[in-house]
């Protein structure tokens, strides 16, 4: 029997590409940087299993050119917004993901940024290395006390919920914005208008969908206390970057603290750039050693899952069995 052909598009960490090893022989993208389009359409031709990550876009098109004896997509992340299930779920192609395991590293990204933006540690840390420590000053740099300031979380899954769970030792009033979920650690359910009006803090924890696509928008922003501080480490584009750029230019919010941005990397001439109170992280959500080994364990098993004709691990479109 001819071993199952296989691409891997990215060099991901050795937990993961030992396990397909010890299955089967793959295809493994040698290089830091992704693949260009035309070279992932190029090696992806005729395979039976894909392992990828956030940075491809695995379309319709692609799906096409894998062809009909594709039997899994696996991706290193917990997001799927780059792949288009549906298409994958009309071709009976199961996909897999990577959720759980960057629970705990995610939030404490999301608390990192939160605290950083209170207590303006980027800009002070600019400050110094610019010679401009002079002295002790009564109202220098002065940020926003955590105690006793309302959180809101928008999405309360996995991760909203491991943030509430960080803003209890921190003294924190949480309320959330997630119509399905229950409440957890002493967070209180609320509408979103309500959440707006009440938080010191916002923070996003939505997968991008077209609902969520632009929900941090104008009229959001209007409604958002003008001593806010907003954290996004979900996807760039569930925010319209213009708005939030003139919210933060106007100071009609106070600061924000971003994982991710659309596009992403962001240009370098983008306005937001220019902005002391907007700090900026090139999506480092999940990035702990501990977390991106499980995450690609997680990949390499929904991978040799899919390759053995056998249930995923962790499969977003179970409709296809
Ligand atoms: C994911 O897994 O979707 C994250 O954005 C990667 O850190």
């Amino acid at each position: 029997m001819t071993p199952p052909k296989i691409f891997i598009t990215r060099l991901i960490p050795d937990p993961g590409l030992l396990l397909v090893k010890e299955n089967f022989q793959a295809d493994i993208w040698p290089h830091e940087l992704p693949p260009t389009r035309v070279q992932l359409i190029e090696r992806s031709r005729h395979v039976e299993g894909l392992l990828c990550t956030l940075t491809e876009r695995v379309d319709a098109e692609l799906m096409d050119v894998m062809g009909p004896q594709l039997k899994v997509i696996s991706s290193m992340s917990v997001g799927v917004d780059h792949i288009d299930v549906a298409a994958a779920t009309a071709r009976k192609i199961p996909v897999g993901n990577t959720p759980g395991v960057l629970t705990d590293a995610t939030a404490d990204q999301a608390f990192a940024l939160l605290l950083a933006a209170a207590r303006r540690i980027t800009e002070a840390e600019r400050f110094v290395r610019a010679g401009r420590w002079v002295t002790w000053i009564p109202n220098l740099l002065l940020g926003a006390d955590l105690a006793g300031a309302t959180l809101g979380i928008i999405g309360f899954g996995r991760i909203g919920q491991a943030v509430a769970k960080r803003a209890q030792g921190f003294d924190m009033r949480v309320i959330y914005y997630s119509p399905s979920a229950q409440p957890a650690y002493g967070a209180q359910p609320v509408g979103l208008d309500s959440l707006l009006r009440e938080s010191d803090f916002i923070s996003l924890h939505v997968p991008l969908t077209a609902e969520t696509k632009h929900l941090v928008n104008a009229d959001f922003l209007a409604k958002m206390k003008p001593n806010a501080i907003l954290i996004n480490t979900t996807r760039g584009p569930v925010l319209d970057q213009e708005a939030l750029y003139q919210a933060l230019k106007t100071k009609q919010i106070q600061a924000a603290a971003l994982d991710v941005t659309d596009p992403e990397p962001l240009p370098m001439n983008s306005p937001l750039l220019e902005l002391e109170n907007c700090l900026i992280v090139p999506h480092l959500g999940s990035a702990s050693k501990k977390t991106r080994d499980m995450m690609s364990l997680l990949a390499a098993q929904n991978l040799v899952a899919g390759l053995k004709g056998e249930r995923l691990p962790n499969c977003v479109n179970p409709q296809v069995y």
